[in-house]
């Protein structure tokens, strides 16, 4: 059949027909949201490459909770920011430390699941992502770090542990780690696919971060699809409940691609450097902001993501309650 029989705007029609029509959606149940805590702090720092969103101080944890419990978002993602950084990241497996303090303030103030980023770049003077000996990073002693964080990240009462350093072995190892320490009903979503992308850079203005070289050694470069395929089965074998793939709009292809070969939950990280980049042009009224924030979401998901984590987490909420 063809043009006239088949005409394609009787789809178009109006907005209830699109809806009637539409293969994807997004609720705010598919979001988790970032969140930044700093033990420096006293009040809430706004992140200046990041407007609208802000470093929180310890003492927020609380109120920070229940209004995005109120914004209909049900997951959050928690990054710390510690005092003190050394050459191990030893303060990242502190059973007092800067996350493991978040972690637990907001599971006892409220029913979010949180997520817990484990990677000791926040933690390490040089800001690499594990152990250096000889400015060359101990893949091997690495794990064996992660296994602790892992562990306190729990006992702190995390719900999921997501590791984001692309140490080989770090999913079998924090797997390990947490099944001997009666952790077994804690999952693991893994930044299987991590691509070593500039879009990072207002996250490390975020967290402080005293990272001065490259992570191209561990994280993934942006040539290549097969790899990352590779990547993702071994962490499904290694005991990945969930896989994500990062950052998202530029790696759309390696989410669809994911989708069709595996069958776990996908995670797609729409970066600190997404969100900027719609933030700055919608500050200048070069596009509309909200508009680019929900057809980016839906993108993702149409992809083949399950989650996104997101900046617009809590803005993208209110936008769909808005649309009802
Ligand atoms: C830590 C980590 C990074 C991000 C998440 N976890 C930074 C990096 O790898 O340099 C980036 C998140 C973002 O840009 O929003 N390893």
């Amino acid at each position: 059949m063809k043009y006239p029989e088949v005409r394609m705007r009787r789809l178009r029609r109006n907005r209830i027909i699109e809806d009637l029509v539409a293969e994807t959606s997004v609720a705010s149940s598919d979001f988790i949201l970032p969140l930044f805590f700093d033990e420096n702090i006293s009040t809430d720092r706004p992140v200046a490459s990041m407007p609208g969103v802000v470093n929180h101080p310890l003492s927020r944890y609380e109120q920070v909770g229940s209004s995005i419990e109120e914004s209909g978002v049900k997951s959050v993602i928690v990054f710390g920011t510690p005092k003190n950084k050394d050459m191990y990241g030893s303060q990242a497996s502190l059973s007092n430390g800067v996350s493991q303090r978040a972690i637990r303030g907001l599971k006892d103030n409220s029913n979010l699941v949180v997520i817990s980023d484990l990677c000791m770049c926040e933690y390490t003077d040089h800001g690499h992502c594990g152990i250096v000996h000889d400015g060359v990073i101990d893949n091997d002693k690495t794990l064996l770090q992660y296994g602790k964080i892992a562990v306190s990240q729990a006992e702190a009462g995390a719900d999921i542990i997501a590791p984001s350093g692309m140490m080989d072995g770090q999913v079998s190892a924090i797997r390990m780690a947490l099944d001997d320490a009666n952790f077994s009903d804690v999952l693991i979503m893994a930044y299987s696919a991590k691509y070593c992308s500039s879009f990072y850079g207002p996250f490390r203005d975020a967290v402080n971060s005293s990272f001065k070289g490259d992570r191209s050694t561990y994280q993934m470069q942006c040539s290549n699809s097969r790899e990352a395929m590779r990547e993702i089965a071994l962490d499904v074998n290694e005991g990945a409940d969930i896989i994500m793939i990062k950052p998202a709009l530029p790696y759309m292809d390696i989410i669809h691609e994911a989708r069709n070969r595996f069958d776990n939950p996908i995670a797609a990280y729409q970066v600190s450097g997404e969100y900027a980049m719609i933030q700055a042009a919608a500050a200048n009224n070069w596009i509309d902001g909200d508009h680019a924030m929900m057809e980016s979401l839906i993108s993702i998901k149409r992809a083949g993501a399950d989650m996104i984590i997101t900046y617009f987490a809590e803005k993208a909420a209110e936008e769909l309650r808005r649309m009802l």
